[in-house]
């Protein structure tokens, strides 16, 4: 082959190389860019961190049993979740202060899940608002609250969701002390961001990060602004750290909520089958079977371990949901074949939002979107609705 040639191929392969092709790319991506506090903040886990190990361990498990010479010319990804369709089988799960993954932060993430036609949850900590994000995005929206100590706090809350629109109610349950996560502490991670002098020459190594944050110093619970006396991100800080987490809630409180949410409501951080039926008889409409993506408790199962066991111990009217360690559209796939409803992913869209903001996480739902499609090619499934036991290998 002539000099001119082997170059001309180059350059082809160069154009129609995209440096993004995996969610792991996205990953190490967002690495690249943001401070290592902030990298550890989302990337890191409670303890020795093994139950992240575990998600990814779990789902590794999991194989198929392919058959082929079916016709999958046209993979179906398209579900009904509560009653209303979703194109892009994803759950982007609640995930706090994405304004410092991305100044642009969850206004950009519901956007994005909007336009890929994926469903947005909004943490209680989020850095955008509950009303920001519901006047600047159309697409389905749901809500996720923690169980605060003040009941006023969490009425004004469920009432500010329902006023913007929000169509379901997530209720984390797995927060009764917050997890100990070492790299946070030994970073210092506290609001407000406080930058130590020891770090100083590495946050200069991320100079648009920098820029990003001096364009939008308040970095904060954008929710709470209102509920404490000083409004600034120190006090919200502070506030947070007091009233975040109550160890004597119990199942009346969700009764309480239940009484007062009329729409679908989910209930997150379910890892025991008990749980899910108590779940089940106070009225929740929803299950998220999670460890909170090993960021509360090191020593729990991986999600793929206890799933099956979880989606049993409830009736079919209850849509549960597979979140943790989703990193491929071969794990969405494999989460319907335990019995999902649907998958959620807290870090894939974390990552895609820090590496490239509003296009990264579109690209990340693209990604994921493409690879269940190939996914259900490949297993001989054209819909991922029809995908279920009969898919996997059980020796
Ligand atoms: C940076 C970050 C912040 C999170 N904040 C919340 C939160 O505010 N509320 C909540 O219920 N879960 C929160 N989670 C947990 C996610 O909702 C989800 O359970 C977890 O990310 C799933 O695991 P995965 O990251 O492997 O997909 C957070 C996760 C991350 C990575």
């Amino acid at each position: 082959m002539k000099l001119r040639e082997i170059k001309k191929l180059i350059t082809l392969r160069n154009r129609t190389k995209k440096a993004i092709q995996t969610v792991d790319d996205s990953r190490a991506k967002a690495k690249r860019k943001i401070p290592r506090a902030v990298w550890d903040f989302i990337d890191g886990g409670a303890g020795e961190e093994h139950a992240i190990t575990a998600n990814r361990d779990s789902l590794n498990k999991v194989v198929f049993q392919p058959k082929y010479l079916v016709d999958v010319s046209k993979p179906d990804t398209s579900l009904t979740i509560f009653g209303k369709p979703v194109s892009n089988p994803l759950i982007l799960s609640p995930s706090g202060l994405a304004t410092l993954a991305h100044p642009t932060g969850e206004v950009a993430t519901a956007r994005a899940a909007h336009e890929l036609g994926a469903v947005f949850c909004l943490s209680t900590g989020s850095g955008n608002s509950i009303e920001e994000v519901g006047e600047q995005s159309q697409g389905r929206l749901w809500f996720q609250l923690y169980l605060w100590k003040s009941q006023e706090v969490i009425d004004s809350l469920i009432q500010r969701a329902k006023n913007s629109g929000y169509e379901a109610l997530i209720v984390t349950v797995d927060v009764p002390v917050v997890g100990k996560r070492e790299r946070d502490l030994r970073n210092g991670m506290s609001l407000p961001v406080t930058i130590r002098p020891g770090q100083y020459l590495h946050y200069l190594s991320r100079p648009k990060w920098l820029s990003g944050i001096v364009k939008n110093p308040a970095i904060t619970f954008g929710n709470l602004t209102t509920v404490t006396s000083g409004g600034d991100a120190s006090s919200i800080g502070q506030y947070v750290n007091n009233e975040l987490n109550d160890p004597s809630k119990t199942w009346d409180d969700l009764k309480r909520i239940r009484r007062n949410w009329d729409g679908p409501l989910l209930v997150k951080g379910i890892m025991h089958p008990e749980d899910a039926k108590t779940a089940e008889s106070i009225g929740v409409d929803g299950i998220i079977v999670s460890n909170h993506g090993g960021r509360q408790f090191s020593s729990v199962p991986g999600i793929a371990t206890v799933f099956p066991q979880i989606r049993d111990a409830v009736s079919d009217t209850v849509e549960v949901f597979f979140d943790g360690g989703i990193r491929r559209g071969e794990d969405i796939v494999k989460a319907h074949a335990l019995g999902a409803s649907a998958a959620c992913s807290g870090r894939c869209w974390y990552w895609g939002l820090a590496a490239d903001g509003e296009q990264g996480v579109k690209d990340v739902l693209e990604i994921l979107n493409q690879e269940t499609k190939d996914t259900l090619s490949l297993i001989g499934q054209r819909k991922l609705s029809d995908v279920g036991a009969h898919n996997l290998y059980l020796p």
